[in-house]
C-alpha cells in the first residue's frame, strides 16, 4: 500500500493512510512521516491494535522519549502520561510542558476509551498565526519573551481528584523563559510559542502581558487555524508540539474518557535571532535530557 496523507483542514492536520503504526517502520517511512508532520503539524492514523508497548515503539522511531511527565508519575510504563478525564481534563490551551527547558517535540496521543459523544481534541497551528499576524505585531513579537510555569493562576479545582492532580502537578516549581516566536529547528519555520503556562512577557506589568497574550493568543485559536479531532477507539494522533497548542473540549458530562501521552524529547527552543530559552528555576533533566553538545 502506498502512504498518502489526506488533508483535513488547509492550515492544518492530515490523515494517514498505507501505513500500519503497529509494524517496524523503514527509515524511509520515518523520513516521509516526519516530513508530513512538518507540513500538516498534525497527523491522525488509525490503528485499533496498537497498544502501549507499540505507541512506544512507534514513538521512539522519532527519537529519545521523555519521561510521563516532569512532576506527574508514569501510568503503563515510565514513558507514558495517563490522560484520564477521571483524574484531570485539559480544557486549557496550551502546549506540552512548556514550563521546562526541553518542552517535546512530537505529542502521541492514542484513544483508548471516547466518550459517546464530545471529548474531541483541538490543535492549532502556531506558524498560521504566526502567518495571520498583521506586520507591526509580527515584528514585535519577535522580539519578545516569556516567562512559563506549571504553577496555575486559574480556575480552582473542582474535585477532590482535580485538586490531588493539581498538588501533585504543581510539586516541583518550574519556570522557564521562552522566545514568544520560536524556529522550528528542522523547518526554520516561525510560531507563535505561548499556550497556557505562559505567565508573563519579560518586561511587561502583569495586566500588559494579559493583554498582549490575549491579543497573540486570538491568532493562534482563530477557526481557520484548528483541527477540531473527534476521536474513535484506537486512533492515534500525532503532532508537533514545536509549533501547535492543544485544548481537549469537556463536553462530555461525566462520561469516562481516557487516553495514553507518550512524548518525544525535544530540544531547546531558540528565537528568531538564534538565541535560546533560559530554565529560571527547576531542574527537568530526569524528565528530557538537554543534549550534551548544548550542557557542554
Ligand atoms: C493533553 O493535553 O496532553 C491531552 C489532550 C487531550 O486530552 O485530548
Amino acid at each position: 500500500m502506498t502512504l498518502e496523507f489526506r488533508k483535513i483542514t488547509a492550515n492544518i492536520g492530515a490523515r494517514v493512510r498505507g501505513v500500519d503504526p503497529t509494524s517496524e517502520l523503514s527509515d524511509d517511512t520515518v523520513a516521509v512521516l516526519r516530513s508530513a508532520l512538518a507540513e500538516h503539524k498534525a497527523l491522525v492514523f488509525d490503528s485499533s491494535d496498537l497498544d502501549t508497548a507499540g505507541q512506544e515503539r512507534f514513538a521512539s522511531r522519532f527519537g529519545r522519549l521523555t519521561t510521563a511527565h516532569p512532576t506527574v508519575p508514569g501510568g503503563e510504563t515510565p514513558h507514558v502520561l495517563d490522560v484520564d478525564a477521571g483524574i484531570s481534563k485539559a480544557n486549557e490551551w496550551h502546549t506540552d510542558v512548556t514550563f521546562v527547558v526541553t518542552p517535546p517535540a512530537i505529542s502521541t496521543l492514542r484513544s483508548i476509551v471516547v466518550p459517546p459523544y464530545g471529548g474531541e481534541t483541538l490543535v492549532a497551528s502556531s506558524a498560521a498565526a504566526y502567518r495571520s499576524l498583521p506586520d507591526p505585531l509580527r515584528a514585535w513579537a519577535d522580539t519578545l519573551w516569556a516567562v512559563h510555569t506549571n504553577v496555575y493562576d486559574y480556575a480552582e479545582p473542582r474535585s477532590d481528584s482535580q485538586s490531588n492532580y493539581r498538588e501533585v502537578f504543581e510539586s516541583t516549581r518550574y519556570e522557564t523563559v521562552h522566545p514568544v516566536v520560536r524556529v522550528h529547528p528542522e523547518t526554520g519555520e516561525r510560531g507563535l510559542f505561548i499556550g497556557g503556562f505562559v505567565r508573563s512577557i519579560v518586561g511587561l506589568s502583569a495586566t500588559e502581558s494579559r493583554d498582549v497574550l490575549r491579543l497573540l493568543q486570538a491568532h493562534v485559536t482563530r477557526p481557520e487555524n484548528i483541527l477540531r479531532w473527534s476521536w474513535e477507539p484506537g486512533q492515534l494522533l500525532v503532532f508537533d508540539n514545536r509549533i501547535t497548542q492543544h485544548y481537549a473540549i469537556d463536553n462530555y458530562d461525566d462520561q469516562p474518557r481516557r487516553l495514553s501521552r507518550i512524548t518525544v524529547a525535544g530540544d531547546i527552543p531558540v528565537s528568531v535571532t538564534g538565541e535560546r530559552s533560559r530554565a529560571l528555576t527547576g531542574d527537568s533533566s530526569h524528565y528530557s535530557a538537554i543534549p550534551a553538545e548544548v550542557a557542554a
